[in-house]
Protein backbone atom coordinates (compact mmCIF):
# COMPACT_ATOMS: atom_id res chain seq x y z
CA UNK A 1 0.00 0.00 0.00
CA UNK A 2 1.62 3.29 -1.22
CA UNK A 3 -0.60 5.80 -0.12
CA UNK A 4 -1.38 6.65 3.57
CA UNK A 5 -5.17 5.90 4.95
CA UNK A 6 -6.36 7.77 7.74
CA UNK A 7 -9.02 6.30 9.59
CA UNK A 8 -10.95 7.28 12.64
CA UNK A 9 -12.82 4.27 15.11
CA UNK A 10 -15.82 5.92 17.23
CA UNK A 11 -17.43 3.93 19.49
CA UNK A 12 -21.08 5.21 20.66
CA UNK A 13 -24.65 4.38 19.46
CA UNK A 14 -24.02 4.42 15.88
CA UNK A 15 -21.95 2.84 13.16
CA UNK A 16 -22.14 -0.11 10.76
CA UNK A 17 -20.47 -2.70 13.12
CA UNK A 18 -22.11 -3.75 16.14
CA UNK A 19 -20.10 -4.50 18.68
CA UNK A 20 -20.85 -8.26 20.19
CA UNK A 21 -17.84 -8.48 23.14
CA UNK A 22 -14.89 -6.63 24.45
CA UNK A 23 -12.49 -7.35 26.79
CA UNK A 24 -9.19 -5.99 28.29
CA UNK A 25 -6.60 -8.77 27.53
CA UNK A 26 -3.40 -6.77 28.76
CA UNK A 27 -4.33 -3.50 30.70
CA UNK A 28 -7.14 -0.88 30.45
CA UNK A 29 -10.23 -2.10 28.73
CA UNK A 30 -12.22 0.81 26.85
CA UNK A 31 -15.18 2.49 27.69
CA UNK A 32 -18.16 -0.03 27.12
CA UNK A 33 -20.61 0.98 23.39
CA UNK A 34 -23.05 -0.46 21.03
CA UNK A 35 -21.44 -0.02 17.91
CA UNK A 36 -18.35 1.15 16.01
CA UNK A 37 -18.25 3.56 13.05
CA UNK A 38 -14.56 3.35 10.87
CA UNK A 39 -14.67 6.68 9.44
CA UNK A 40 -12.27 7.58 6.71
CA UNK A 41 -9.82 10.79 7.98
CA UNK A 42 -8.93 11.81 11.09
CA UNK A 43 -12.54 12.78 13.01
CA UNK A 44 -11.70 15.02 16.30
CA UNK A 45 -10.72 12.50 19.61
CA UNK A 46 -13.16 11.68 22.18
CA UNK A 47 -15.53 13.91 20.21
CA UNK A 48 -18.57 15.20 22.74
CA UNK A 49 -21.61 13.63 23.47
CA UNK A 50 -22.59 10.60 21.42
CA UNK A 51 -18.70 9.13 21.13
CA UNK A 52 -17.81 6.72 23.91
CA UNK A 53 -14.46 7.01 22.51
CA UNK A 54 -12.30 7.71 19.19
CA UNK A 55 -9.03 6.07 17.77
CA UNK A 56 -7.24 7.07 15.11
CA UNK A 57 -4.39 5.46 13.18
CA UNK A 58 -2.49 5.88 9.33
CA UNK A 59 -2.42 2.93 7.83
CA UNK A 60 0.84 3.57 5.83
CA UNK A 61 3.92 1.47 4.43
CA UNK A 62 5.71 -1.84 5.73
CA UNK A 63 8.12 -1.17 8.80
CA UNK A 64 9.87 -5.14 9.10
CA UNK A 65 8.13 -7.31 6.24
CA UNK A 66 11.52 -7.71 3.94
CA UNK A 67 10.84 -7.82 0.23
CA UNK A 68 10.00 -11.84 -0.14
CA UNK A 69 7.05 -11.10 2.23
CA UNK A 70 5.90 -8.16 0.43
CA UNK A 71 5.53 -10.30 -2.72
CA UNK A 72 3.80 -13.23 -0.69
CA UNK A 73 1.49 -10.85 1.04
CA UNK A 74 0.32 -8.96 -1.68
CA UNK A 75 -0.34 -12.42 -3.20
CA UNK A 76 -2.52 -13.64 -0.69
CA UNK A 77 -4.04 -10.92 1.36
CA UNK A 78 -7.81 -10.23 0.21
CA UNK A 79 -9.45 -6.78 -0.09
CA UNK A 80 -11.36 -5.26 3.36
CA UNK A 81 -15.21 -5.43 2.58
CA UNK A 82 -15.62 -8.61 1.47
CA UNK A 83 -19.73 -9.63 1.01
CA UNK A 84 -19.38 -12.46 2.89
CA UNK A 85 -17.06 -10.70 5.83
CA UNK A 86 -19.68 -10.29 8.40
CA UNK A 87 -17.32 -10.56 11.64
CA UNK A 88 -14.75 -8.25 12.22
CA UNK A 89 -12.18 -7.65 15.33
CA UNK A 90 -10.42 -4.84 16.12
CA UNK A 91 -7.55 -5.19 18.46
CA UNK A 92 -5.52 -1.24 19.94
CA UNK A 93 -2.26 -2.95 21.27
CA UNK A 94 0.45 -0.55 23.04
CA UNK A 95 3.77 -1.86 23.48
CA UNK A 96 5.78 -1.49 26.53
CA UNK A 97 9.09 1.55 26.69
CA UNK A 98 11.23 -1.75 26.14
CA UNK A 99 10.12 -2.42 22.88
CA UNK A 100 10.76 1.14 21.58
CA UNK A 101 14.22 1.35 23.26
CA UNK A 102 15.40 -1.63 20.77
CA UNK A 103 16.52 -0.95 17.46
CA UNK A 104 15.06 -1.89 14.26
CA UNK A 105 17.14 -5.41 13.48
CA UNK A 106 16.55 -6.30 17.02
CA UNK A 107 12.63 -5.66 17.07
CA UNK A 108 12.26 -7.68 13.40
CA UNK A 109 13.97 -10.42 14.89
CA UNK A 110 11.27 -10.32 17.74
CA UNK A 111 8.81 -10.33 15.41
CA UNK A 112 9.59 -12.83 12.84
CA UNK A 113 12.79 -14.66 13.50
CA UNK A 114 11.63 -15.43 17.09
CA UNK A 115 7.91 -15.09 16.90
CA UNK A 116 7.04 -15.99 12.98
CA UNK A 117 4.31 -13.48 13.36
CA UNK A 118 4.39 -12.93 9.41
CA UNK A 119 5.11 -16.84 8.74
CA UNK A 120 2.42 -17.79 10.78
CA UNK A 121 -0.01 -14.87 10.39
CA UNK A 122 0.09 -15.47 6.48
CA UNK A 123 -0.71 -19.63 6.80
CA UNK A 124 -4.71 -17.73 8.24
CA UNK A 125 -4.74 -15.88 4.40
CA UNK A 126 -7.06 -15.51 1.96
CA UNK A 127 -9.66 -16.24 5.26
CA UNK A 128 -9.17 -13.70 7.18
CA UNK A 129 -8.63 -9.79 5.83
CA UNK A 130 -6.39 -7.41 7.89
CA UNK A 131 -5.29 -3.86 8.27
CA UNK A 132 -2.77 -2.31 10.07
CA UNK A 133 -2.74 1.55 11.47
CA UNK A 134 -0.13 3.14 13.17
CA UNK A 135 -1.17 5.06 16.17
CA UNK A 136 2.00 6.04 18.20
CA UNK A 137 3.51 8.61 15.97
CA UNK A 138 -0.36 10.45 16.61
CA UNK A 139 0.14 10.85 20.25
CA UNK A 140 -2.91 8.50 20.34
CA UNK A 141 -3.32 5.73 23.74
CA UNK A 142 -2.23 2.77 21.86
CA UNK A 143 0.65 2.23 19.43
CA UNK A 144 -1.29 0.31 16.64
CA UNK A 145 -5.13 -0.31 15.72
CA UNK A 146 -5.06 -4.00 14.73
CA UNK A 147 -8.52 -4.81 11.92
CA UNK A 148 -9.38 -8.03 10.66
CA UNK A 149 -12.31 -9.19 8.54
CA UNK A 150 -13.86 -12.83 8.17
CA UNK A 151 -16.93 -14.98 7.61
CA UNK A 152 -18.42 -16.77 10.46
CA UNK A 153 -16.82 -20.13 9.12
CA UNK A 154 -13.48 -18.61 9.84
CA UNK A 155 -14.45 -17.38 13.80
CA UNK A 156 -12.39 -20.70 14.98
CA UNK A 157 -9.36 -20.01 13.06
CA UNK A 158 -9.12 -16.78 13.99
CA UNK A 159 -9.04 -17.63 17.32
CA UNK A 160 -6.30 -20.32 16.90
CA UNK A 161 -4.54 -16.96 15.62
CA UNK A 162 -4.36 -14.44 18.08
CA UNK A 163 -4.09 -17.50 20.83
CA UNK A 164 -0.95 -18.27 18.77
CA UNK A 165 0.01 -14.84 18.57
CA UNK A 166 -0.34 -14.18 22.24
CA UNK A 167 2.42 -17.22 23.25
CA UNK A 168 5.10 -15.86 21.31
CA UNK A 169 8.09 -13.89 22.80
CA UNK A 170 6.89 -10.59 20.43
CA UNK A 171 3.57 -10.47 23.24
CA UNK A 172 5.61 -9.67 26.04
CA UNK A 173 6.19 -6.68 25.16
CA UNK A 174 2.47 -5.91 24.69
CA UNK A 175 1.36 -4.12 28.15
CA UNK A 176 -1.84 -2.80 26.83
CA UNK A 177 -4.50 -5.30 24.53
CA UNK A 178 -8.49 -4.52 23.80
CA UNK A 179 -10.57 -7.30 21.90
CA UNK A 180 -12.97 -6.35 20.28
CA UNK A 181 -15.24 -8.22 18.10
CA UNK A 182 -17.93 -7.35 15.85
CA UNK A 183 -20.39 -8.06 13.26
CA UNK A 184 -22.90 -6.16 10.67
C1 LIG B 1 -4.24 -12.52 9.87
C2 LIG B 1 -2.95 -12.85 9.81
C3 LIG B 1 -1.88 -11.85 10.10
C4 LIG B 1 -0.91 -11.50 9.25
C5 LIG B 1 -0.66 -12.05 7.85
C6 LIG B 1 -0.13 -10.47 9.91
C7 LIG B 1 0.95 -9.84 9.33
C8 LIG B 1 1.63 -8.80 9.88
C9 LIG B 1 2.72 -8.13 9.26
C10 LIG B 1 3.28 -8.44 7.87
C11 LIG B 1 3.15 -7.18 10.10
C12 LIG B 1 4.36 -6.26 9.91
C13 LIG B 1 3.97 -4.96 9.26
C14 LIG B 1 5.21 -4.08 9.07
O1 LIG B 1 6.20 -4.55 8.48
O2 LIG B 1 5.17 -2.92 9.51
C15 LIG B 1 2.31 -7.22 11.26
C16 LIG B 1 2.39 -6.37 12.32
C17 LIG B 1 1.53 -6.38 13.39
N1 LIG B 1 0.50 -7.26 13.62
FE1 LIG B 1 0.00 -8.81 12.45
N2 LIG B 1 -0.64 -10.23 11.15
C18 LIG B 1 -1.71 -11.05 11.32
C19 LIG B 1 -2.50 -11.14 12.44
C20 LIG B 1 -2.39 -10.33 13.55
C21 LIG B 1 -3.25 -10.40 14.72
C22 LIG B 1 -4.39 -11.40 14.91
C23 LIG B 1 -2.86 -9.39 15.56
C24 LIG B 1 -3.41 -9.00 16.91
C25 LIG B 1 -3.93 -9.87 17.78
C26 LIG B 1 -1.75 -8.70 14.92
C27 LIG B 1 -1.11 -7.61 15.43
C28 LIG B 1 -0.08 -6.95 14.82
C29 LIG B 1 0.58 -5.80 15.39
C30 LIG B 1 0.26 -5.11 16.70
C31 LIG B 1 1.58 -5.44 14.50
C32 LIG B 1 2.58 -4.29 14.63
C33 LIG B 1 3.81 -4.84 15.33
C34 LIG B 1 4.91 -3.80 15.47
O3 LIG B 1 5.10 -2.99 14.55
O4 LIG B 1 5.57 -3.82 16.52
N3 LIG B 1 -1.49 -9.31 13.72
N4 LIG B 1 1.39 -8.22 11.11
Amino acid sequence: MAAVVFSSFIAGAAGLWKIVAHRAVAGEPLADAERLSVEAGLAAPASPAASAWTLRGAAGHVRYVVSDEKVALGRVQPPLGREQATLAAFIPIRKSAAWWELAQDERRAILEDRSRHIADGMRYLPAIARRLYQSRELGEPFDFLTWFEYAPEHAGQFEELTQLLRSTEEWRYVEREVDIRLER
